[in-house]
């Protein structure tokens, strides 16, 4: 994978994995196979991100409502984050990427939250690029979170409030992709959103290839960050 034609200028850059159940409805395939499709799509962009320069990558794969699928919907999701994870901390560490969890993941299956803590202690001191998956994570419950944590040092300013959320030490988020035509935030990154520019696509999560994620990022290289000046 060879870099864009321009520099990435972004960063940090987040995605809402849209579309996977669509995906499978179109091929009369059950929502599990558009989930399957949806990983191996996470491998191909984690890796094009990388090469492509990105600080960070964070991907939203289970939201704090998410458990309001079916069970069984949440236990193949379940099933392939663990098979992910096993699969592929051995690329993630030779190529010296820190693979982060955000959210309130404590709340899996305790097996599935030590494999996680020891993936994540194992890339700890990577220092390449970030990965980040969002684990039963909701933005609202994040900062809720942080200005229990800021209060409870006695300061709640906005940096105290930052220096809490599950993404402090990250670069500041500049890009934020949704997939498969939804275009609204589903309680992701809410604050770190602040000033991220948004890029929406019709593309089914599936479907999403390196040169969809390189569009992206010459579009964000042309939009006009003004953070509120002139
Ligand atoms: C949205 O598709 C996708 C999800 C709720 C989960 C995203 C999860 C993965 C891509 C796989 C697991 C992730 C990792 C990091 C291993 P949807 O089911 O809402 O699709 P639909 O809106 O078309 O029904």
């Amino acid at each position: 994978m060879t870099p864009p034609d321009i520099p990435p200028l972004a960063r940090h850059v987040a995605i809402i994995m849209d579309g996977n159940g669509r995906w499978a409805k179109k091929r009369l395939l059950p929502r599990f196979a558009g989930h399957k499709a949806g990983v191996e799509t996470v491998r191909k962009i984690a890796r094009a991100a990388r090469e492509m320069g990105l600080e960070a990558l964070t991907l939203y794969a289970f939201s704090s409502e998410n458990w309001k699928r079916p069970a069984e919907e949440v236990s193949d999701l379940m099933g392939l984050l663990k098979h992910f994870i096993q699969a592929d901390i051995d690329e993630f560490d030779a190529n010296n990427v820190r693979l982060k969890i955000i959210g309130h993941y404590q709340a899996l299956a305790p097996e599935l939250v030590k494999l996680l803590d020891e993936a994540v202690a194992r890339t700890a001191g990577n220092t390449g690029s970030t990965l980040a998956v969002a684990l039963n994570y909701g933005a609202q419950d994040e900062l809720v979170r942080a200005a229990q944590a800021a209060a409870a040092a006695g300061d709640i300013s906005t940096e105290a409030i930052e220096a809490h959320l599950y993404t402090a030490g990250m670069p500041p988020l500049d890009l934020i992709i949704r997939t498969s035509g939804e275009q609204r935030l589903s309680n992701f990154l809410l604050w770190q959103a602040a000033y991220a520019e948004l890029y929406f696509t019709d593309i089914l999560w599936p479907d999403f290839t390196p040169k969809h994620l390189e569009k992206a990022l010459e579009e964000f290289a042309h939009r006009n960050r003004r953070y509120g000046g002139l």
